[in-house]
């Protein structure tokens, strides 16, 4: 896992981290961080596998408070070698089923940095809707900020 998200935040710019932030993390932490993410009511991870490794992975949690227990998030990564192949939209029909199945959730909430297209249009695909622009949310290594938009769909 901590192999594949070093690749596959080295092939856009359109994740959260770069590259180099994983290089401290041990396999004891990319462990306990996968058991947390994997053996947890509230969080549940999806990984892709070709050819026994790694291609793609997907993440869904859900909150907690009597006030927000309705919301969820979801978030996901593919290696570029298998960007259009439908992995993608696969994933989504997984979280939405595994969403629509928890008691009492209402809405899936997500965030993507602005020229994401691809992203973009696999979410309107699937039902997801602009709610909301957080303006200069991400700062790129040559100082550039980038728009992050918001994006829910209602169950
Ligand atoms: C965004 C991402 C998850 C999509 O996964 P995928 O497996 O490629 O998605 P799918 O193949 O299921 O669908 C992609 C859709 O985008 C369309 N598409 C492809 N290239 C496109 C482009 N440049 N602009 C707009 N749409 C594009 C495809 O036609 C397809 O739509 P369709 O099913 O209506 O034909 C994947 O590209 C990825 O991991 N990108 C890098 C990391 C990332 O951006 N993660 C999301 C962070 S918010």
């Amino acid at each position: 896992m901590l192999q594949y998200i070093i690749r596959a935040s080295g092939e856009t710019d359109y994740l959260n981290m770069y590259p180099e932030e994983f290089a401290d993390f041990t396999l004891e932490q990319e462990t306990s961080f996968i058991n947390k993410n994997c053996c947890n009511q509230n969080e549940m991870m999806i990984a892709c596998f070709v050819n026994g490794k790694v291609a793609g992975n997907c993440q869904i949690s859900f909150r907690t408070r009597m006030k927000d227990r309705h919301r969820a998030s979801v978030a996901i990564a593919i290696l570029q070698e298998y960007w259009n192949l439908g992995i993608g939209t696969k994933m989504f029909e997984e979280m939405i089923q595994i969403a629509e199945k928890r008691d009492g959730v209402r809405q899936i909430e997500l965030d993507f940095i602005e020229g994401n297209t691809r992203a973009r249009r696999l979410y309107e695909k699937m039902g997801f809707r602009i709610t909301g622009i957080k303006p200069d949310a991400i700062r790129l290594k040559d100082g550039t900020f980038v728009n992050e938009y918001m994006m829910l769909k209602r169950l």
